[in-house]
């Protein structure tokens, strides 16, 4: 089952809105085939493991471990269960259920129905973790949220007074490549309007190989220049504003200059079937989140600059934290609940 959750995790950022699966057939000690779900539209992993074993025989003591529940429904491929039983898989481990509660356990029944024998939640938490975007959009109707920031040695934001706009260099390189790696791996990115004012910043996927996610501008006084990169660059953006901005070519969304626009951002993305928001400031808008309760991980890179002024760090409270040191920054990871976390970079 770890080896499954290893293979899932290649398709991270490319399944989405689909979770991260993997699949291996295993005969005794012997791997016979794996195989993972790339990207939303391709085969899933059981299809994938069952090409690379070929079209001879499933051999009556193979056992095919999966992360999720094998899948009993007509989607872009046919169900899963049903090819499992045609191919003759006798025995099948499951690390956890379909979380979607018309699906949860259907698939799992049309195996136990054709005589397969199915053992259930197989590192369970573990398998969860994995599935973390995924299980917050069926079991809380949003988007997993993750929150984000460098602070200083310091523990400052940003360096006051500012020598101009553009970016101050927190991080290292090395921790620039990581965090390319997390925007690659999430649906949305939101800024504030004051980091979009001071920063200037691209918000893109550049430093690795991979899918840019969708920008989201909070910007309600709609103070934010015309000439900013996340309007003008070639990136997909979506700016949530008080008052129309018809000189930007970008999609807007009208939202009240005083209400709280935190609710109305996150059910635009959760109705776009985006299960996952990287918040990435400013301390502003981090706030509001943490106020609200609204996050569910936080990554906190300190590094080793020191501002002696400047817009102070959030400041959390989370059940669980681990921490790596990268290139000489400190990243820390917290989980707001208890439960599992893995670093997975
Ligand atoms: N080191 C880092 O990781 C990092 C990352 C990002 C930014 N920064 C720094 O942080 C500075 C900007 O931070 P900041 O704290 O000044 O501003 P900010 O968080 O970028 O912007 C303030 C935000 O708070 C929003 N807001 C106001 N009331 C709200 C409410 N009730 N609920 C939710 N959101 C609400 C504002 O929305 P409206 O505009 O719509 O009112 C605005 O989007 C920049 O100078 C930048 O250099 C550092």
């Amino acid at each position: 089952m770890r080896r499954c959750l290893e293979i899932a995790r290649l398709g991270a950022g490319g399944t989405a809105p689909n979770p991260l699966v993997g699949a291996l057939l295993v005969q005794g000690e012997r791997l016979l085939a794996e195989g993972w779900h790339e990207r939303a539209g391709g085969p899933h992993a059981e299809v994938r493991c069952l090409q690379a074993f070929g079209d001879g025989p499933v051999p009556v003591d193979a056992t095919m471990y999966v992360n999720l529940e094998p899948c009993a429904h007509h989607g872009r491929t046919p169900p899963c269960a049903d090819l499992l039983v045609a191919r003759g898989v006798k025995h099948v481990v499951v690390g956890m259920r379909d979380p979607f509660p018309q699906v949860a356990g259907r698939g799992i029944e049309r195996l136990r129905n054709a005589g397969v024998e199915v053992a259930e939640d197989v590192l369970l938490d573990e398998c969860r973790w994995l599935q973390r975007r995924f299980i917050s959009s069926v079991e809380r109707n949003r988007p997993y949220i993750i929150l984000k920031w460098a602070a200083s040695a310091d523990g400052f934001l940003d360096r006051h007074p500012r020598a101009g706009r553009g970016v101050q260099r927190i991080s290292t390189p090395a921790t620039d490549v990581i965090v390319h790696r997390w925007r690659s791996e999430e649906a949305a990115i939101l800024v504030g309007s004051r980091t979009v004012m001071n920063d200037d910043p691209s918000l893109n996927v550049r430093h690795i190989e991979g899918r840019a996610p969708l920008r989201v501008v909070l910007d309600r006084g709609g103070r934010a220049p015309s000439q900013s990169k996340v309007f003008t660059d070639a990136g997909n953006t979506v700016l949530f504003t008080g008052t129309a901005r018809p000189e930007l070519p970008v999609e807007q969304i009208m939202t009240s200059p005083t209400d709280d626009p935190l609710d109305g951002i996150l059910a635009h993305l959760h109705d776009r079937n985006m299960r996952s928001v990287l918040v990435e400031g400013g301390a502003e808008l981090i706030e509001h989140f943490v106020q609200r309760g609204l996050w569910d991980e936080a990554r906190v890179i300190h590094g080793q600059v020191f501002f002696g002024n400047g817009t102070p760090a959030p400041r959390i409270d989370s059940a669980v934290r681990i921490e790596r040191m990268v290139g000489g920054d400190r990243i820390v990871l917290h989980r707001r609940e208890a439960g599992h976390v893995t670093w997975d970079w």
